[in-house]
């Protein structure tokens, strides 16, 4: 993991020979302190994805002056005009009105961002390694490389990205290192648990605040940051750098393995003639286990937990601690044998090859209320069809263009109607409101014939048959 930190700033290129700024940020804002307790009005953002906007909205709806940072200008040109480069229900209304206010700015120059503030967060993607399960630490990595040399006045690091444990010592130490600013240029760890769909929310009133810290310091600029949510009563826990990376990774482990659990026991039920969303339901009854996550069908996707759990294996093979995750290699082959079970079963209502058929498929965001298409089951099934010989029809309210830009064989309709319109086969993927509410009778008079698979459980099974669709679900 380590020589994957020790990139040069110069060689990876970050910062770019031409700075525009998009707006002058650091003039008219009052000069941030960095005293212990005193409360510090600027900040900044990098990394300006789902995480790091929303994030960066929020401070800035919050009343700090915000510096949102990326190193792709066209991201970061199309927020500065209040233009969201991704789906997410109310960031729009929030980044317009942070602009407005002029609490809320955009950069791609890095040298423009380490003046404006004593407060950096860390909000930059860490995908799976190509060809390998552990995490990509290229971007942080350049963050931290490139910031550095630019932080001249003590000032607090705070890393929200989820990374394997052990990457925020290396961090804190490079920092140490290679910041003029030297020891006073310090490192935190503050992880982030939003849900894609539900961003700004879960940014405004988290569940808990997890600061990793080393002093109290840092503690006390993390308090002032999230004041208004402690004031509200949410838990604000102090740990070690390290048990604040840990908590995430555990989080989304744990989220994982109760997905698993629900679908191995949908296998079992399949096998056994039992009903799991019946089961699901009553060991949803049980206060100890509760009833969250607990939803069989096509199992998790998206940019988090399917990564996450692997770069946790990973990780802990690397400490030695390998056997303990090894029940997640088993969650993770769970999760990805109730894609292959979805083919099937579209194969069994197909007439038992899909070579030549119409496949209508309904989502293929890796869940509803997002357009994120990283490493989506449904889009994954999708793509399958099409390698099995069916000709595939997909309709999503809102992940279209994603999906097009990644899986251009497959055909994209403008609604489910026109997804469905002669379909041998419909497959509902991701359970979008408006597939739940079809109506099946409308549906049954476009499509070839009625079969559907219900890859969620989402949908009614006795109104679907009540008008005579042969209905499957997992
Ligand atoms: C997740 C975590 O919830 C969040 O705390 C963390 O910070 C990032 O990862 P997100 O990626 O937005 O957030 O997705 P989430 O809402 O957790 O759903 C993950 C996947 O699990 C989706 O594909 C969803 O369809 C699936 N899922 C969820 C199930 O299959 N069954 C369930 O019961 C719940």
């Amino acid at each position: 993991m380590k020589e994957a930190l020790e990139c040069h700033p110069q060689a990876l290129g970050a910062v770019p020979a031409r700075e525009p700024r998009t707006r002058p940020a650091a003039q008219g804002c009052h000069p941030s302190r960095t005293e212990e307790g005193a409360l510090t009005r600027r900040i900044t953002v990098f990394g300006t994805g789902y995480l790091g906007t929303a994030h960066a909205a929020c401070l800035a709806e919050m009343g700090f002056e915000v510096l949102g940072v990326d190193i792709d200008a066209a991201r970061i040109a199309a927020l500065a005009a209040g233009e969201l480069p991704f789906f997410e229900p109310g960031l729009q209304p929030l980044l317009r009105k942070g602009l407005r206010s002029g609490r809320l700015s955009f950069t791609i120059s890095y040298s423009d961002a380490a003046a404006f503030a004593r407060l950096h967060f860390i909000c930059v993607g860490t995908p799976q390694q190509d060809g390998s399960y552990e995490a990509d630490l290229s971007h942080a990595a350049r963050c931290v490389n490139t910031l550095a040399p630019l932080l001249r006045a003590p000032c607090l690091v705070v890393g929200k990205s989820t990374v394997p444990v052990g990457t925020a010592r290396i961090f804190a130490e490079r920092l140490a290192q290679i910041s003029p600013a030297g020891q006073d240029c310090e490192l935190a760890w503050n992880p982030e648990f939003l849900r894609e769909g539900h961003a700004v929310q879960d940014t405004m009133r988290p569940g808990r605040i997890i600061a990793g810290v080393r002093s109290a310091r840092a503690e006390a600029m993390l308090r002032e940051v999230y004041a208004s949510q402690i004031a509200a009563g949410t838990p604000f826990l102090v740990t070690d750098l390290a048990t604040a990376e840990l908590v995430k990774v555990a989080a989304n482990a744990f989220l994982a393995t109760k997905i698993s659990f629900i679908n191995a026991m949908a296998e079992v039920c399949e096998a056994a003639g039992a009903d799991v969303m019946a089961l699901s339901g009553a060991l949803g009854h049980d206060a100890r286990i509760g009833g969250a996550w607990l939803r069989p069908g096509l199992g998790f996707g998206g940019g988090c937990l399917p990564k996450d759990i692997r770069a946790f294996m990973a990780r802990a093979d690397e400490l030695g601690a390998g056997q303990a995750l090894s029940f997640l290699r088993e969650v993770d082959a769970i999760n990805m044998r109730r894609r292959a079970r979805t083919v099937d079963l579209a194969r069994e209502l197909a007439g038992g090859s899909l070579r030549g058929k119409l496949a209508g498929v309904l989502g293929v965001a890796f869940k509803p209320g997002s357009d994120d298409i990283r490493d989506s089951p449904a889009l994954d099934v999708a793509a399958t069809l099409h390698g099995l010989g069916a000709l595939v029809s997909v309709y999503d309210p809102v992940a279209l263009e994603a999906a097009r830009r990644a899986c251009p064989e497959l055909n994209y309709a403008g609604s489910a109607t026109e997804a469905v319109r002669d379909a041998d086969v419909t497959l509902l993927l991701t359970e979008w409101q408006e597939f739940c509410d079809a109506d099946p009778e409308e549906l049954g008079k476009v499509t070839a014939r009625r079969a559907i698979v219900d890859g969620r459980g989402a949908l009614d099974p006795a109104r679907w048959r009540a008008a005579s669709w042969t209905y499957r679900t997992l």
